[in-house]
């Protein structure tokens, strides 16, 4: 497994709000999501605490939120496009609004336009550069002192079971397994002039740990600044691999032309083994830890993205520094949600952080 590295170098932390807060009047905030995702959590999160909210729609107003009226929007924006979002920021500026971006809202938009929208989001958006490459966010994981799953150079003899990841692919589409150095080699022409990540397979039982950084919340578990909080862990469904052995062995199922895939259909929840939650606090810790150095700090929620081998040792594969999908199953609290607070859910604890940060007049530190 590749080795956790030393830290390094320490960095400030800066906004990029600049003036913008200063038109905003604090006690008409409003929450703004693209209707997708884990938006039905925001806004019924923000709705809990008091908080009014602004759905953005591609089309038409979505009809399904009708069916849910403790999580529908107050409003509405409705654009053609998701191509739109940039035109709309002195809108949403004029009506006081704080972007809780969310996967699909950043996928949507596109990384570097979610940078230049010119509207206050909740976390910090520099993020988004050590998180979007993969190179830089293992270096990230690694230089924290967690582990990562080993790497392997292009040419490098696989000596072990190997996942081959594509840049920017979507939901793990085309990632594919070899167990040897003779089954990559079957699929090399895949790989051919396709920027890719061979990364040793892992055996070991997924955990997604939903994570949440308050800088300005001082009790509970604490980090040099701030603490950390812990909030619910799911596993992913993924089709094809899950369900791949009902149909018999890989190998048989390679010869009929059937690969696995592992793109997310849905989520189930999971708890880890309590003797486990020291390493999951250190590890959230140490990431957090170096995310200052790096950038000036990963904050609100996050997850990370595990695998648990049978020696219970942890390497984490992937990080997502925002609200995941995978929160979607503890709408009403969860196993861990509800030791902090009952019916916690992550959507509600950013509106929590919003309006904790507004009482202290420290919102910069969370918006950027
Ligand atoms: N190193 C690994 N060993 C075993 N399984 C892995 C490994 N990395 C990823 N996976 C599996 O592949 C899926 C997709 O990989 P991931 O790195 O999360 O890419 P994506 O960007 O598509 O989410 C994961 O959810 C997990 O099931
Ligand atoms: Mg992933």
């Amino acid at each position: 497994m590749g080795e956790p590295k030393s830290k390094g170098i320490k960095k400030r932390p800066s906004s990029r709000l600049g003036g913008i807060l200063d038109g905003y009047d604090p006690a008409k905030l409003v929450i703004a999501t693209a209707c997708s995702h884990s938006s039905l959590q925001i806004f019924h999160g923000a709705r809990a605490e008091g908080i009014k909210t602004l759905g953005i729609a591609v089309g038409n107003e979505p009809k399904f939120y009708s069916a849910f009226p403790r999580a529908r929007p107050d409003e509405f924006i409705v654009v053609d496009s998701w191509n739109e979002i940039p035109k709309l920021a002195g809108e949403l500026r004029k009506r006081n609004a704080v972007i809780v971006p969310h996967g699909s809202f950043v996928e949507y938009l596109g990384a570097t336009e979610f940078l230049k929208l010119n509207v206050p989001s909740f976390g910090n958006r520099k993020v988004l550069e050590w998180e979007a490459d993969r190179e830089k966010q293992r270096d990230w994981l690694r230089s924290a002192g967690v582990w990562v799953p080993k790497r392997f150079k292009p040419g490098e003899a696989i000596d072990r079971p190997v996942l081959v990841k594509f840049h920017g692919a979507k939901g793990g589409r085309g990632y594919f397994i070899a167990k040897n150095q003779d089954e990559f080699m079957e699929m090399e022409d895949r790989v051919q002039g396709k920027a890719v990540q061979i990364q040793e397979y892992i055996l070991g039982t997924r955990y997604y740990l939903h994570f949440f950084h308050s800088p300005i919340k001082k009790d509970g578990y604490e980090l040099s600044r701030g603490s950390l909080e812990l909030l619910g862990m799911d596993r992913r469904d993924e089709a094809n691999i899950d369900e791949m052995y009902k149909l018999g062995a890989q190998e048989l199922l390679k010869k009929s032309g059937v690969l696995p895939t592992f793109v997310v259909t849905g989520n189930v929840p999971v708890v880890i083994r309590e003797s486990l939650l020291p390493k999951v606090f250190d590890i959230g810790e140490r990431v957090v830890e170096r995310s200052y150095e790096l950038f000036g700090g990963m904050t609100g929620p996050f997850c990370l993205e595990t695998l648990v081998s049978d020696d219970l040792h942890i390497t984490v594969f992937e990080l997502s520094a925002r609200i995941v999908a995978g929160t979607n199953v503890f709408i009403s609290g969860s196993p861990y949600a509800d030791f902090v607070e009952p019916g916690l859910s992550t959507g509600r604890r950013i509106a929590q952080e919003i309006k904790m940060a507004r009482r202290m007049g420290r919102l910069p530190e969370i918006l950027t």
